[in-house]
């Protein structure tokens, strides 16, 4: 492969000169340009990107860091995240901490010494990833990241999610509803569980505290967390799970113990996972809108590279109710 020097060689020109003549720095005789031109072309040079980040450029690459790829929404997102990038003349580079503080920091490392241009930072739970980490890095935080830090974050709606779900419980004339929320240390399990409050707080109706169960966001989550719901006295006849996959998770945990969805228990999930329309049946979910929150998350992220010094901004965007055959109507 030709390298810098080769073309320098065959053009009769220092290597600084044909540096000035790739990047546009200094000015440059036409006859000296047209040399390193017709060199570059004859030895098929590419200029090495990672050498033209070192020296202040855009290297086009984006870092992704996710603590749990495992979770369908993420791989869905993730997919979206990448097609937008690459729209943008951009490629990702994704990075699963797996939940690992440890791991967090020296991906942090690493793409850094990579020279990425920006990252994005899904569900940057404080004890996963410390913001300090990062620097002076353009960042932007997806999902459930830290209220207080002033940086740019990109959100879906979650109050309004959990509201959503329980109004068109209530409407369906569920009296005794349940909630699986996620880990309570999450913001996003806490704004669901605040939206499943607000509904019930439209209405004279009232919850029961043993109503409202947590779980890990998993499959194993949902099932645990519905398995300590049927204990309780006082049986609901709903439930809304924090997410798809605690939603299916607590579907198997009801037919164990004989109850059919949606004629015995009725079941709303949230994300609308692709699994979410072929489960049996059907599961009524809330929708997170992925495509938006890609296209979003890259746009405020294109922005800060831009224009570091801008103040954060944070975008909400709304979830919206998919109506399919988990919810039965109570008479
Ligand atoms: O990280 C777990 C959950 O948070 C996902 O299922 C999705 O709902 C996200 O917002």
């Amino acid at each position: 492969m030709a390298t810098i020097r080769d073309v320098a060689k065959l053009a009769g020109v220092s290597t600084t000169t044909v540096s000035h003549v790739l990047n546009d720095t200094r000015f440059v005789s036409e006859q000296a340009k047209a040399a390193v031109e017709a060199a570059v072309k004859q030895l098929n040079y590419v200029p090495n990107a990672v050498a033209r980040s070192l020296k202040g450029g855009s290297s086009r690459v984006l870092g992704m860091l996710v603590t749990d790829s495992n979770n369908p929404f993420y791989a869905d997102l993730i997919q979206w995240v990448d097609k937008v990038a690459y729209r943008h003349g951009y490629n990702l580079i994704l990075c699963n901490t797996q939940g690992c503080a440890e791991r967090a920091s020296d991906y942090i490392d690493m793409l850094n010494q990579r020279r990425v241009d920006g990252m994005l930072v899904m569900s940057a739970d404080a004890r996963q990833v410390p913001m300090s980490a990062f620097g002076a890095m353009p960042l932007v935080l997806m999902d459930s990241g830290p209220a207080e830090v002033g940086c740019d974050r990109i959100l879906d709606d979650s109050e309004r999610g959990g509201y959503l779900a329980t109004k068109y419980l209530l409407e369906q004339g569920h009296t005794h509803i349940g909630i699986l929320a996620g880990p309570l240390n999450k913001k996003n399990s806490q704004n669901r569980l605040e939206g499943y409050r607000r509904a019930y707080a439209e209405t004279n109706l009232e919850y029961a505290s043993t109503w409202v169960q947590s779980g890990d966001f998993s499959y194993q989550g949902g099932y645990d967390a519905m398995a300590a719901l049927l204990q309780q006295r006082g049986r609901v006849s709903a439930v809304f799970a924090g997410n798809d996959l605690m939603a299916m998770g607590a579907a198997r945990a009801a037919s164990e113990q004989g109850l059919r969805i949606p004629q015995d228990l009725s079941l709303v999930g949230y994300d609308d996972i692709p699994g979410a329309q072929y489960f049996n049946p059907p599961l009524t979910t809330i929708q997170q809108p992925v495509q938006q929150l890609a296209e979003q998350a890259i746009e405020l992220l294109l922005k800060r590279i831009a224009d570091p010094k801008r103040a954060g901004e944070c975008a909400m965007l709304a979830p919206t109710l998919i109506e399919r055959h988990s919810v039965a109507p109570l008479n």
